[in-house]
């Protein structure tokens, strides 16, 4: 009872920022992102019957359950014989940074519960399965521009693939700081929805832009997506700034680095930014720009905080040999 997968970490293009009900994770409003292919967390599953408690390693220290637990049991509620499990991940993504490291776990989570238990559920359904470990991971499921359509209840709120983004899209993150940040997204968009009186309006132009977006997708209107991509990223942290007490995830270089991505238009560049519950600046280019934006990037950056990612493939499963070299590899980071 055995599963090993490794899931992409996403990137809102359209953000989701606030539930509407926490315990089941549901969103406010419909959401849209594009999966990474830099960023990604290989997690295997052992379910084993002579474990007397759930345990979990996390880049091979032990961790708390508190998280785990409660998401093994969404699983073990449907198993014909529940065991307790031995859970091993490994983030090649900085941990709760604001670069989606809680997407990429619980989608790889998810993954290897559903392999190591035998249940065989649909990638659909386990893409609700993991929205209740955390909201964004719905969306790594899949790979390229991806939908969390925010349904009516529990079992329609998932995951939708829209598109392969197979189409001279790219991300450069601007890596502002990798630190644990001091207001997880969780308490940020709570607050947020209790007290900033921003908040009816995000809800409301969030949807229109989702539907906009989705268009330009749909004709592979790159300028259009970009401006869409930034409008709404914006909006996001305005209404962080109207909470109460206010508070703001931008640092002094996330500034500069947004007045950078501006002075690229104003020549001619199309690059667009967003940016999470966290510093660090993520820029939606096309793939042939990027030598031209890393040239700028590069004047005000090291290049260890620049870093390149194509887009993501959806969530898969990795034999025992891939898990052992994903070790590997991480021991070599380090
Ligand atoms: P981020 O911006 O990195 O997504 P969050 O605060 O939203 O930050 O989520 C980080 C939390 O996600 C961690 O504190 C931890 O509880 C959980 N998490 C991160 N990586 C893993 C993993 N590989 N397996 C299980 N849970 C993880
Ligand atoms: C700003 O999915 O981390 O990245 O559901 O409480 O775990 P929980 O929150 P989380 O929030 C992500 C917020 C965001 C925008 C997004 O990814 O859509």
């Amino acid at each position: 009872m055995i599963g090993i997968a490794r899931a992409h970490t996403n990137i809102a293009l359209i953000k989701y920022w606030g539930k509407r009900d926490k315990k089941l994770f549901l969103p406010m409003n419909s959401s849209l992102s594009l999966t990474l292919d830099a960023f990604y967390t290989d997690t295997k599953v052992t379910f084993d019957q002579t474990l007397t408690k759930d345990t979990f390693f996390l880049n091979n220290k032990e961790e708390t359950t508190e998280k785990i637990t409660p998401f093994l049991d969404l699983f073990r509620e449907k198993m014909s014989s529940p065991r307790f499990a031995k859970v091993e991940s490994l983030n090649f993504v900085p941990t709760a940074a604001g670069l989606a490291s809680s997407a990429s776990a619980f989608a790889a989570l998810a993954g290897a519960i559903n392999q190591a238990s035998g249940l065989h559920l649909d990638t659909q359904t386990l893409s609700t399965f993991a929205r209740r470990g955390s909201g964004s991971a719905t969306r790594s499921l899949y790979g390229g521009f991806v939908e969390w359509n925010k349904g009516t209840d529990s079992h329609n709120s998932m995951a939708i693939p829209i598109d392969d983004a197979s189409w001279d899209i790219a991300m450069i993150i601007i890596v502002v700081n990798q630190a644990k940040k001091t207001i997880s997204s969780r308490d940020g968009m709570a607050l947020t929805v209790q007290t900033s009186p921003f908040y009816q309006a995000w809800v409301e132009s969030a949807e229109k832009d989702l539907q906009n977006i989705k268009q330009a997708i749909a004709n592979k209107d790159f300028i259009t997506l970009g401006e869409i991509t930034e409008f709404n990223g914006m909006k996001m942290h305005g209404t962080m700034l109207g909470s109460n007490p206010p508070f703001c995830y931008f640092e002094p270089e996330t500034i500069i680095a947004q007045q950078a991505i501006r002075q690229l238009r104003a020549e001619g560049i199309p690059a667009y930014m967003t940016m999470d519950a966290g510093p660090n600046v993520k820029v939606l280019c096309q793939t042939s720009t990027i030598p031209t934006i890393l040239s700028h990037l590069e004047t005000l950056f090291s290049k260890d905080k620049l870093i390149i990612s194509k887009v993501g493939k959806a969530m898969h499963y990795l034999t025992q040999d891939d898990w052992e070299q994903s070790l590997q590899s991480f021991e070599d980071t380090l």
